[in-house]
């Protein structure tokens, strides 16, 4: 606690015992590093100052902001959860209740709880568990139950009942500045010489993990079809993966090689590959670009002007791809349209 008092890092929601604040950074931060979500924070805060503006706001709206944040299902949860609060008319402040909201987890409900309400639970994400592991030597692998059990334990027996969200936080801090997954800063710290894993020279060895998660490689194939300056664009389902974002024209088949039964757009030459690596899967997604002179049927189509794409929440690699689109279209466009000449070289 005093090396966190003096070292703390300094976020915009801490010092906030508000549970909207608090809610909001934690499910931003998840799957999200502190600086790519801060900026994220502040304009949320911004657009919506209270739960009651979240519930009251419409579900694209709340898209639209989260855009660049990918996992979107966070912000379709949070906007149900902000309604059921608005509902209630007050947070529920043991973990129990929290639970129960949509999207709120163990991990967000204890990071509640202690932040806003000083209830004494202790928060158990990767940072604590790799601090707790390495601190303690503890062999037994957390993805077990016994491992588990055992930093559940470690992590009880240690909160401050004085002020545990402040504990949790400080807890937080040591594995994201001192005891990184890599090159931990064990010379600033002040635990090293008692660190079991510094003494024993195990660091590299712990948090000890009992499997690898198996990773299932899968191809995605795209069809970019562009037609008199708009392009195909189709809604994925409420549910699953990239839930209610839109998307190119997607052709069945996780294979590597396209699927060539599908003979309407076979000239649509490959332009790009991103690779996108998810906790399970592993992504490749094969864009091919494909100009059309007449609108092609596609069923669910929604034709959308290269340069409102932006307006449209595509998943994440997507969006990266898209943007390019925008930019690239916005300048033949310009140049068509306006017969400038061309200062200097293009970049
Ligand atoms: N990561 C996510 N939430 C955090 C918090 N409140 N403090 C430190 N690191 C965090």
């Amino acid at each position: 606690m005093k090396w966190y008092d003096a070292d703390k890092r300094v976020m915009p929601w801490r010092g906030s015992r508000d549970p909207y604040v608090i809610w909001l950074s934690e499910v931003l931060l998840q799957q999200t590093r502190v600086e790519q979500g801060t900026p994220y924070f502040l304009r949320f805060l911004k657009a919506y100052p209270t739960v009651d503006a979240l519930a009251s706001a419409p579900l694209d709206d709340v898209l639209r902001l989260w855009q660049g944040l990918g996992y979107y299902r966070r912000a379709h949860l949070m906007h149900q959860t902000a309604i059921i609060i608005t509902q209630i008319g007050q947070w529920p402040q043991d973990v129990e209740a929290l639970r129960r909201l949509p999207g709120i987890g163990v991990y967000t409900s204890a990071a509640i709880a202690s932040i806003a309400f000083e209830r004494p639970v202790p928060v158990i994400d990767g940072n604590v568990i790799r601090v707790l592991s390495r601190a303690f030597g503890a062999t037994v692998p957390y993805d077990r139950p016994e491992g588990m059990r055992w930093i559940q334990d470690a992590a009880t027996h240690l909160l401050s009942s004085s002020r545990p969200g402040d504990y949790n936080q400080a807890m937080m801090d040591m594995g994201a500045v001192l005891c990184k997954p890599k090159n931990p800063l064990c010379n600033a710290c002040f635990w090293s010489d008692r660190c079991i894993a510094k003494l024993e020279g195990r660091i590299a060895d712990l948090p000890a993990k009992s499997r690898r998660t198996m990773i299932v490689k899968e191809n995605l194939h795209y069809f970019v079809i562009l037609c008199k300056g708009y392009v195909a664009l189709i809604k994925r389902p409420d549910e699953g993966i990239w839930a209610g974002l839109y998307e190119f024209y997607r052709v069945e088949g996780l294979q590597k090689k396209p699927p060539l039964d599908h003979n309407l757009f076979s000239t649509g030459q490959t332009v790009q590959v991103i690779k996108h690596p998810l906790s399970h899967r592993a992504l490749t997604i094969h864009l091919a670009v494909t100009l059309s002179q007449e609108r092609p049927e596609i069923p669910h189509a929604v034709w959308v002007k290269l340069d409102q794409l932006h307006e449209f929440p595509m998943p994440r690699p997507l969006e990266l791809y898209a943007r390019e689109l925008t930019l690239e279209y916005g300048r033949t466009q310009q140049s068509h349209a306006h017969r400038k000449p061309r200062q200097g070289p293009r970049s």
